[in-house]
């Protein structure tokens, strides 16, 4: 939302849609700062032998350093035919033995329709004030009931209440469409609070591969990708041109 009482209206008045308020957005863009620093440093020798520690790491470095929701990620996948999508998720658990992430969402919506699918997906964090960016990528499994209730049934009710109005994506007749479903998913979660929606489901990502992405502000970039070794339970690491 713009602080400037307007909404999103644009800046200069009018429709937005002239080519002087194009280039001065684009002026404008070209401006913003961007790994502006100072930032952190990353030294490749210090890595560990595998991911998830050093997944680990920053993500404590991130949360001790105050960055903002370093636990938001963006979850790629792409449906049978290849066409691909991207939204941001919530992480809800890291197995970081064995460099893992995990994520729930509704299995009917189109991210789990892309899931039941084509089970392989990617995982991106980008955290600016560190200039920090992680992918991983590698099969994704749905966990059984167990894990899907102990997730929903740790979340807050507003959490829950939203669980149950379903339909994830699919197009909203109007806001009062929303009103009413909100309201008999909210008796229902007063009514049946050990309840958890049927399409609750939560996914593991096993990382195949994973990469740590140090910027830089003099653009001397670092990054490290890790892959799971094909000969053995261990990861092979390399430098990468950044
Ligand atoms: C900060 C933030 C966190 C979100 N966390 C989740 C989440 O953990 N699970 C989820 O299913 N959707 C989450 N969403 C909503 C998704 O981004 C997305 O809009 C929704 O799941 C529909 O995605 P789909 O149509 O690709 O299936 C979140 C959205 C935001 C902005």
């Amino acid at each position: 939302m713009s602080d400037e009482g307007s909404g999103d209206a644009p800046p200069h008045g009018g429709d937005g849609g002239g080519e002087s308020e194009d280039e001065a957005l684009l002026a404008r863009l070209r401006a913003a700062p961007v790994l502006a620093g100072p930032l952190p440093r990353f030294a490749p020798e210090d890595a560990p032998a595998a991911p998830g520690p050093l997944f680990a790491r920053w993500l404590d470095r991130a949360l001790t350093d105050g960055v903002p929701e370093p636990q938001v990620m963006t979850l790629s996948t792409a449906a049978a035919d290849g066409a691909p999508s991207a939204r941001v998720l919530i992480l809800r658990g890291v197995d970081i033995a064995d460099c893992a992430c995990l994520f729930a969402s509704d299995a009917g919506s189109p991210k789990g329709e892309d899931l039941a699918a084509n089970p392989r997906a990617a995982l991106t964090w980008y955290w600016p004030a560190q200039g920090r960016q992680i992918r991983m990528a590698g099969p994704v499994t749905a966990l059984g009931a167990d894990a899907a209730r102990a997730d929903f049934l740790g979340r807050s009710p507003a959490s829950r209440t939203a669980g149950f109005t379903g339909r994830t994506s699919r197009p909203l007749g109007g806001p009062g469409e929303y009103d009413r479903a909100w309201r008999a998913a909210q008796s229902l979660v007063a009514g049946e609070p050990g309840r958890v929606p049927d399409g609750h489901t939560v996914y593991r990502l096993r990382a195949q591969e994973a990469e740590f992405f140090q910027a830089d502000p003099g653009r001397f970039h670092v990054r490290v990708r890790y892959t799971r070794s094909p000969s053995g339970p261990g990861w092979d690491r390399t430098l990468l041109w950044p």
